[in-house]
């Protein structure tokens, strides 16, 4: 069987990444979707969290799953048989990064990287601004999942009612 990882913070989970997996479960005939914890970001969600908001998300696709993952992911497609990482690519600025990582991913264990242009109308989209303009009180509502986008509009308005004196 066909299987590819589409790894990633997902911290929420956006238009842009369902964009990604679906085309991926298309290619594939398995997919799983590994929410890591990339340490150099400000977290919004847990990890769980974020699996289950995944797991909500990519329901209707009946032969994508979604899996939690720490340490390196060679071990982790090693582990589970994964023979492909799918990466989405934005801009080509991504690429440099990117690059780097599925060169040494290949160095590390022989797994491939194969990189998908993201649909042009969520290139913008990414976590990091979702979460600086939820936090802000923007509206983020056109680029999450209608059910992510209500509980990051309740995370945010929780951390800020705590933090308010
Ligand atoms: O959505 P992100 O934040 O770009 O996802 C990054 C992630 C979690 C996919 C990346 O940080 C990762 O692969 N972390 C696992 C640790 C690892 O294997 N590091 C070595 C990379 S060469």
């Amino acid at each position: 069987m066909s299987r590819a990882v589409c790894p990633g913070s997902f911290d929420p989970v956006t238009h842009g990444h369902l964009d990604v997996i679906e085309r991926t479960g298309r290619l594939f005939e398995e997919v799983v979707v590994a929410v890591g914890n990339n340490i150099s970001k400000n977290a919004l969600f847990t990890p769980q969290e974020r699996v289950d908001m995944l797991t909500e998300a990519c329901a209707e696709w009946t032969n994508v799953r979604v899996a939690l993952f720490d340490g390196l992911l060679v071990e982790f497609c090693g582990a589970h048989s994964i023979d492909v990482i799918v990466k989405g690519l934005r801009f080509a600025s991504d690429f440099d990064y990117e690059l780097q990582m599925a060169q040494m991913n290949r160095e590390l264990t022989g797994v491939d990287t194969v990189f998908m242009p993201t649909a042009p109308r969520w290139s913008y989209v990414s976590s990091t601004l979702i979460r600086e303009i939820a936090g802000l009180g923007g509206d983020v509502s056109a680029f999450l999942p209608p059910p992510t986008a209500e509980r990051t509009l309740r995370r945010v308005t929780d951390r800020q009612g705590r933090k308010s004196p």
